[in-house]
């Protein structure tokens, strides 16, 4: 193999650039080219492709977001959208193509493959959302923003006695908001994968109240639904001053932790391996702290769940 394309798609996330170093300076060790492909299946069909080279990836680990910019195109779910890119591949003599991204983009990925056009996957995104691995590029860090937050509204929710509805990002997915409220105990958790009863969330804030707590933070999963809307129901059942807060995109930058840098680092270079190997059509992955590929079609029909006990544990700290 002697040139590869690379590329980030769907939502950005931090430590996506270290993955893009990791990959350009593992092929390059392997005298590989390597060509970046800009604002993601979009730029693939634009054309929007330039050669990399290992200054190109200098000084960008601590970086957040994504120097080869992201998109998440329409028209490459669509043949016509597909086969214009396999004909930039073509005219640059791409032989492989490694995407940083989240299923989204393993979808295009898988397609691409199929058609004769070796791709690997590698599991960018906040969510942490994707089957085949136990955390994605991006979740440590995301989640590391978000416990910040937290603890700076804690300081006002105390000094006002009130309690705070804090909408985390997750798509639909619990993890962000699991972990979250794990990380900083929450008193509720609202994640879709599992959810309370709006009488049991009342019911624990009352308890909490009558033993002379005055002030509580709820953590709510954006897939699970509004937190106006959950504040309005909690308000309704319970006297209780309460606050919104949705973070947003805030949780999608910032420098990588060194967590989610080393983990870039390893699937980065991981990927270079696997189509050398020629084990196109997959994704790389961490589970126990092994890297692991698994097919994309393994990946696209799983589904990722939440570590139950996790849930179970945060309402056993929190009665
Ligand atoms: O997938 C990452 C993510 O940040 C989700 O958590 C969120 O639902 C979505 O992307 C937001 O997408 P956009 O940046 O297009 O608004």
């Amino acid at each position: 193999m002697r040139k590869v394309g690379i590329l980030t798609s769907g939502g950005d996330a931090p430590g996506m650039n270290a993955a893009i170093r990791a990959v350009v300076r593992k092929a390059i060790y392997h005298g590989i080219d390597v060509y970046g492909v800009k604002n993601g299946f979009q730029g693939l069909i634009d054309g929007y492709i330039e050669k990399m080279d290992i200054g190109s990836v200098g000084d960008i680990i601590q970086r957040g977001g994504t120097i080869l910019h992201s998109a998440r195109s329409e028209d490459f779910k669509h043949d016509e959208g597909q086969q214009k890119g396999m004909e930039q591949m073509e005219k640059y003599g791409l032989e492989g193509l490694i995407i940083i991204g989240g299923d989204g983009s393993f979808r295009g990925a898988e397609k691409l493959t199929k058609k004769g056009y070796p791709c690997i996957g590698i599991p960018g995104t906040i969510d942490n959302d994707i089957a085949g691995t136990d955390f994605t590029i991006g979740f440590d860090t995301a989640l590391n923003t978000v416990i910040d937050a937290i603890d700076k509204i804690r300081d006002t929710a105390s000094s006002h006695e009130r309690s705070f509805i804090i909408e985390v990002m997750g798509r639909n997915a619990g993890d962000l908001a699991l972990w979250a409220g794990l990380a900083d105990g929450a008193e509720s958790i609202l994640i879709p994968e599992k959810q309370d009863e709006l009488q049991e969330i009342v019911d624990r804030l009352n308890r909490g109240q009558n033993r002379g707590k005055k002030h509580s933070i709820i953590i709510l999963a954006e897939g699970v639904g509004s937190a106006f809307g959950y504040a309005d129901k909690i308000k309704e059942q319970a006297d209780l001053e309460t606050r919104v807060t949705v973070l947003g995109h805030i949780q999608r930058g910032g420098s990588p932790t060194a967590s989610d840098r080393v983990l870039a680092s390893r699937l980065g270079a991981q990927s270079i391996e696997l189509l050398l190997n020629g084990e196109a059509g997959k994704m790389a992955g961490i589970q126990n702290n092994r890297l692991v590929a698994h097919t994309f079609a393994d990946v696209l029909a799983q589904k990722h769940t939440i570590d139950f006990s996790m849930y179970q544990l945060s309402k056993e700290l929190s009665i």
